[in-house]
């Protein structure tokens, strides 16, 4: 089978390493791709968002299978329009993507079916939310929703900077907002692959979202991450299952836009329990590297089994006992204006200690491999405990000559606590 990947970060690289050792995999080619992913995979130069010239693409080089990697295209609807075309996909169609893409209908379908999550109001206009807010205390969490979707999420610890950031998020015309009580408790990432039906758990993940040690600092896409996350014990994973993620794909289905794909519950473990925080519409960066480094079944059977609404009766995909832990290099200013075309050395040396180095934010500059993104490399491990994946993923970093770059030195610091108890 001739496959596609689309999608350039250190998600795809993970999930090209896993694709090509398919023994179903006849070609892949991956669009845009980057350096790193090039040692598996021919790039293909089209822009994810030209869908006409990735179907073109997908007819001439006889491409059968297409996954795509970033929530963009999913919500832009390339599902529909690929599979228009009998090209089979993995990733959910536009009205199913709704998860990602619209956190009110996201948030409504909750309220609809009892889902447990934050309790919220939606407004149209700044007057609208101002008045909202008067149902709710303080910290609370300020979210813009539909256009303004950019401006994301403001966790507001007075009244005033919660006025502030809904007026922001106003400024820009036809926006919506999400005003949501806040949840106390820690996060997890629980990730099911599901073809609209069945649901098969995929793992779990936790990641760092702040730019600095000791999670300070601004929001980024994620600074690290590892597997499995052991706050998700096996009961709190099955009662998100069946609290969470059965009810929203039953929902799915009967709206007639069932969903297809992986599916990532972004979760708070509250005391009351897991309480969705929201959905993502693919596999997390970085957390699908820490996945994929622990994943023992063929990846690509495994998606196709997705796309063909083959999973009932099927056991959980197996992952490797072991944890995985990733450190993200990034480069200076991240994740404001990132310092481009530093240049990277010493990959190979790193990965002698047994890590991988996925690559996410790089191009190649004549021979020197130089950072073209705010996360640049995903340095990533295994190891019996969080804390020996950690001492070898940071033996790797530290092996790494990118004098641009910057990364967390507390990567997994969580769960290394906890295995010291
Ligand atoms: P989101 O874009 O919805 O994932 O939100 C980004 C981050 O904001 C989450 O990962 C949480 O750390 C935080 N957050 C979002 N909603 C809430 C909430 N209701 N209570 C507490 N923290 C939240
Ligand atoms: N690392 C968080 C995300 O991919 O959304």
């Amino acid at each position: 089978m001739n496959v596609l990947l689309l999608g350039s970060g250190g998600r795809e690289h993970a999930l090209a390493w896993k694709l090509a050792q398919s023994p179903a995999l006849a070609k892949l080619w991956v669009a845009p791709g980057n350096p790193g992913i090039a040692e598996y995979a021919e790039l293909a130069d089209i822009p994810i968002s030209d869908h006409r010239s990735i179907i073109d693409f997908c007819l001439r080089h006889s491409v059968s299978f297409v996954v795509i990697g970033p929530e963009a295209p999913l919500v832009a609807g390339l599902g529909d329009n690929l599979r228009t075309m009998g090209i089979l996909v993995f990733g959910p169609n536009k009205a199913a993507a709704r998860l990602e893409g619209s956190k009110g209908f996201t948030k409504e379908l909750c309220a609809r079916e009892n889902i447990p999550t934050a309790a919220f109001s939606r407004a149209q206009s700044r007057d609208g939310a101002f008045v909202a807010l008067d149902d709710f205390g303080v910290p609370v969490v300020i979210k813009a929703d539909g256009l303004a979707a950019g401006k994301g999420v403001t966790v507001a610890m007075s009244r005033l900077e919660a006025e502030e950031a809904i007026a922001a998020i106003f400024e820009e015309a036809g926006a919506s907002v999400v005003i949501e009580e806040f949840l106390e408790g820690e996060e997890a990432s629980l990730f099911v692959l599901t073809d609209g039906e069945a649901i098969l758990p995929f793992g779990s993940a936790q990641d760092h979202k702040r730019v600095g040690d000791g999670d300070v600092g601004p929001n980024t896409g994620g600074m690290g991450a590892y597997s499995p996350a052991p706050v998700l014990t096996p009961e709190l994973e099955a009662l998100a299952i069946e609290t969470i993620v059965r009810p929203t794909v039953e929902a799915m289905a009967r709206m007639g836009s069932p969903y297809s794909g992986v599916l990532y519950a972004g979760l708070m473990l509250t005391a009351d329990g897991p309480k969705l925080i929201e959905y993502n519409a693919r596999f997390g960066d970085p957390e699908c590297q820490v996945l994929m480094m622990r994943l023992e079944e063929d990846l690509l059977e495994l998606m196709v089994a997705t796309e063909r609404g083959r999973l009932a009766g099927r056991d959980a995909p197996r992952f490797s006992c072991e944890s995985a832990l990733t450190i993200v290099m990034a480069a200076s200013g991240y994740p404001g204006t990132p310092q481009s075309g530093g240049a990277i050395r010493g990959i190979h040396a790193a990965e002698t200690t047994g890590a991988r180095v996925f690559q996410a934010g790089t191009r190649m500059e004549g021979d020197t491999l130089v950072a073209s993104g705010g996360r640049v490399l995903n340095v990533t491990a295994s190891g019996a405990s969080v804390h020996e994946a950690q001492a070898i993923a940071y033996q790797a970093a530290d092996a790494i000559d990118f004098p641009t770059g910057f990364f967390r030195r507390d990567i997994g610091w969580r769960e290394i606590l906890r295995e010291k108890l």
